[in-house]
């Protein structure tokens, strides 16, 4: 699956919402996460980020390692995210 990182924390340009054909986004206060059991590694997420917070897991820089799990366990507590919104900055 791929993972949300660091560089969407503060920011939620949320461009990636709109080109994810599975729904897998979901929306937190200061980042967006991906929902690892729906992603289907279509890879049209990543390039669609301003910014490059969205990595392959197997491909988060070391010290992003922590988003993966963070990614699985804020999906189960955040809403669906489907639309773009305004970025944060
Ligand atoms: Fe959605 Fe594809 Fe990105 Fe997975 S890789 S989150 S399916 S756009
Ligand atoms: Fe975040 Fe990039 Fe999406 S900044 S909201 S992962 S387009």
């Amino acid at each position: 699956a791929f993972v949300v990182t660091a560089p969407c924390v503060g920011c939620k340009d949320t461009s990636c919402v709109l080109v994810c054909p599975c729904d897998c986004f979901h929306e937190g206060e200061q980042m967006l996460y991906i929902d690892p059991e729906e992603c289907i590694d279509c890879y049209a997420c990543q390039a669609e980020c301003p910014v490059d917070a969205i990595f392959f897991e197997d491909d988060v820089p070391e010290q992003w390692q922590s988003f993966i799990q963070l990614n699985a366990e804020m999906v189960t507590q955040t809403p669906a995210i489907t639309e773009k919104k305004t970025p944060l900055k």
